[in-house]
């Protein structure tokens, strides 16, 4: 027989069991592997947060180095990869083309991993740790017309993401510790949480044996969305929208409130949060401290600190409990490195893969069951057919 009751947008329906991450919504706590994100994203390096995702336990210096030479080592693309992103227009959205390449990666690659071997898994892990970046980076230089080439493998998996990123002309954000640390601490705050539309769609593709790196192009996609990862770019032209306009925070606090008006308050709310959302707390201290370091002084963050305020004195923000979420000062940070707004939730992508590659390692390890929810049906019952000419 088929299902009685449905739940829209899977509010109440527990998909999996998982030892990945913990969320408790009311409290507002995050913990990977049972660690607590305000100590990871304080004390742990990025690679070190991606190993331990993945693996279970935090790497021992020994096998963190192994880890990282093994990441870099598999790091070089096929050449043939250079002429695809030739082929798409400069006008390409980022997401679109980084999300494609990742399909592509599957031309290169044998697409199916060997889930019994743990070897065969580790190589697919670090080959897709390897090339991510490279992806990310060329994706970005492609639109602005400059040279695709690989980094320096003396570098820091972070510092090796800028310095392909941004070498030449803009060296100056590559050597620079602060951007470095910062950008560190956003990939660990973006690296997991736990069945959101991203990973849930990562869990899903891949629960029909489909391979980990086409599992990973349909999570890129889903990310994209102005409801999830997409935020974050709707967030800085949400801003630029509000300054342009003259600074009136109030005027789109009505438009937010006015259900007769779709704009919606971009960054605020979340589906598990409904106190607040831990990692914005870090984000916003972060913020803080890169803007005054590298002697920012952006408008947009006076206007997003306004927009806050008002939000969380207002009665419809708080009786829906609407806070700000990871995507409302990550943007802030993000363009004062020097990073485009449409390469923004590229940079989430970049930070949420060790989750997705753990949560699809997980979901194989279980050995799931094909993912297929039922419906309700509500359409026409039996009707008798017409001939074309009759109808
Ligand atoms: N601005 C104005 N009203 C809002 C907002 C908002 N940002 N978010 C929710 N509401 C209202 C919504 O209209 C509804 O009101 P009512 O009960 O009167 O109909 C109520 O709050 C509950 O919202 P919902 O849409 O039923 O909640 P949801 O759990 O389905 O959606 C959400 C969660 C994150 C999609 C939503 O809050 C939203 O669209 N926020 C803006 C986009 C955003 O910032 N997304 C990033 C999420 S965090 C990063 C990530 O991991 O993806």
């Amino acid at each position: 027989g088929g299902v009685t009751t449905i739940d829209a947008g899977y509010k109440n329906t527990g998909s999996c069991e998982s030892e990945i991450t913990f969320l408790d919504g009311e409290k507002g706590i995050l913990r990977y592997r049972g660690y607590s994100i305000e100590e990871l994203a304080e004390e742990a390096d990025f690679l070190e947060v991606a190993y331990l995702l993945i693996f279970g336990e935090l790497p021992t210096k020994e096998q963190h180095d192994k880890f990282h030479a093994d990441i870099k080592s598999k790091s070089i693309v096929d050449d043939d990869v250079r002429k695809i992103i030739d082929a798409f227009p400069k006008s390409a959205h980022p997401m679109g083309v980084l999300s494609s390449l990742t399909s592509a990666l599957t031309a290169f690659n044998p697409s199916s991993v060997n889930v019994d071997s743990e070897e065969d898994m580790y190589n697919s892990v670090v080959k897709i740790l390897g090339k991510f970046p490279v992806l990310v980076a060329w994706t970005m230089r492609k639109k602005q017309g400059l040279p695709l080439d690989y980094g320096s493998n003396t570098l820091g998996y972070v510092e090796n993401v800028l310095k392909m990123m941004f070498k030449q002309p803009n060296e100056k954000y590559v050597q620079n510790k602060i951007i470095v640390d910062a950008l560190d601490k956003l990939l660990i705050l973006h690296a997991d949480h736990e069945q959101n539309c991203s990973t849930s769609t990562v869990r899903i593709v891949g629960s029909s044996h489909a391979g980990l790196f086409a599992s990973l192009s349909a999570g890129i996609s889903a990310l994209w969305g102005p409801l999830h990862g997409g935020a974050n770019q709707a967030v800085l032209e949400m801003l630029e929208a509000i300054k342009e306009d003259g600074g009136d925070t109030k005027k789109y606090m009505a438009k937010a409130k006015d259900k007769n008006d779709p704009f919606r308050l971009m960054g605020f709310g979340h589906r598990v949060y409904k106190n607040f959302d831990p990692r914005a707390r870090i984000i916003k201290k972060a913020a803080d401290e890169v803007l005054a370091d590298l002697g920012v002084e952006d408008p947009i963050l006076e206007i997003a600190k306004g927009l806050e305020q008002e939000a969380l004195n207002d009665d419809y923000f708080v009786k829906r409990k609407l806070y700000p979420n990871v995507d409302f000062y990550s943007g802030i940070i993000y363009r004062a490195m020097g990073i485009p707004t449409d390469m923004f939730t590229v940079m989430f992508a970049l930070g949420r893969l060790p989750g997705w590659i753990a949560q699809w390692r997980e979901m194989r390890l279980r050995k799931e069951p094909i993912g297929r929810p039922r419906q309700l049906y509500v359409g026409e019952t039996l009707r008798p057919f017409k001939k074309l000419e009759k109808r």
